[in-house]
């Protein structure tokens, strides 16, 4: 959807920016990880299939992504915006007939970066954004049953566990956001930026050819 695609969310540890075809390349690098495609249930896509992908993320109502850079690193004029992904965070609205529902999707792809904070960061940010912007009320999260670090996570959010498919290996957990979740989520998250994304790109720019000037 085209909601956040001038949206800029800074936290503490991560920046969320919308997935633009600046950042293909790498997703598609990564998805090449036989490993990163078991634990996030997905197939390989050509190049172009990725291109196809990120318009569809990016113009479908149904779905919401971020990619997840290191703020730290993306604060250094020198380094790329590129270089400074490292992973993704969706919300999928899976049923139109309850558009306060939605999956949630979180993959930190870069090893160096998992167990560090990002992902726990990153998925409460996700949430709030979408209480707020996206009136949810119910997130659900469907995790590979094998997937332990995952599933620590979600339940360390809050999330319980409603069902296992045994079939597909999958474990569902889910929250429902009534006031105090919201309200708790919210205070703990009252530090992020919402911000112009197009606007830091071009001070980004500026302080970039000030950083190579001789
Ligand atoms: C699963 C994933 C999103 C977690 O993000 P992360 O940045 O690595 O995790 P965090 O450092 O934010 O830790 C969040 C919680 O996960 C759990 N966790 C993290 N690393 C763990 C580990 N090695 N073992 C067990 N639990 C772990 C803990 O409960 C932790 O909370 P705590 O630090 O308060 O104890 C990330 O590791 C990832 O994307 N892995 C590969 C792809 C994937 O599995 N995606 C999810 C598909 S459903």
């Amino acid at each position: 959807m085209r909601i956040n695609e001038n949206t800029l969310l800074e936290g503490h540890k991560v920046a969320l920016v919308p997935y633009n075809e600046n950042h293909v390349t790498r997703y598609h690098e990564w998805m090449k990880s036989p490993e990163l495609q078991q634990l996030t249930a997905s197939e390989p896509l050509t190049l172009e299939q990725e291109y196809d992908m990120q318009r569809s993320w990016r113009d479908d109502h149904d779905k919401c992504t971020f990619i997840i850079l290191d703020k730290q690193r993306w604060a250094d004029p020198r380094v790329q915006e590129e270089q400074c992904m490292v992973g993704d965070v969706n919300i999928f609205l899976t049923d139109p007939l309850e558009p306060s529902l939605a999956e949630l999707e979180i993959m930190i792809a870069e090893p160096d970066y998992q167990g560090k904070g990002f992902g726990k960061e990153a998925t409460r940010m996700m949430m709030c954004y979408g209480i707020t912007k996206l009136h949810i009320r119910k997130f659900q999260a469907k995790i590979g049953l094998d997937n332990e670090v995952s599933i620590a996570m979600f339940k360390k959010l809050g999330f319980q566990e409603v069902s296992v498919c045994k079939v597909f290996k999958e474990v569902t957990l889910e929250m429902m956001v009534d006031e105090s979740i919201q309200a708790e989520l919210l205070d703990d998250s009252g530090y992020v930026m919402d911000m112009d994304y197009r606007q830091a790109r071009a001070a980004d720019a500026t302080k970039r050819h000030g950083a190579n000037a001789p």
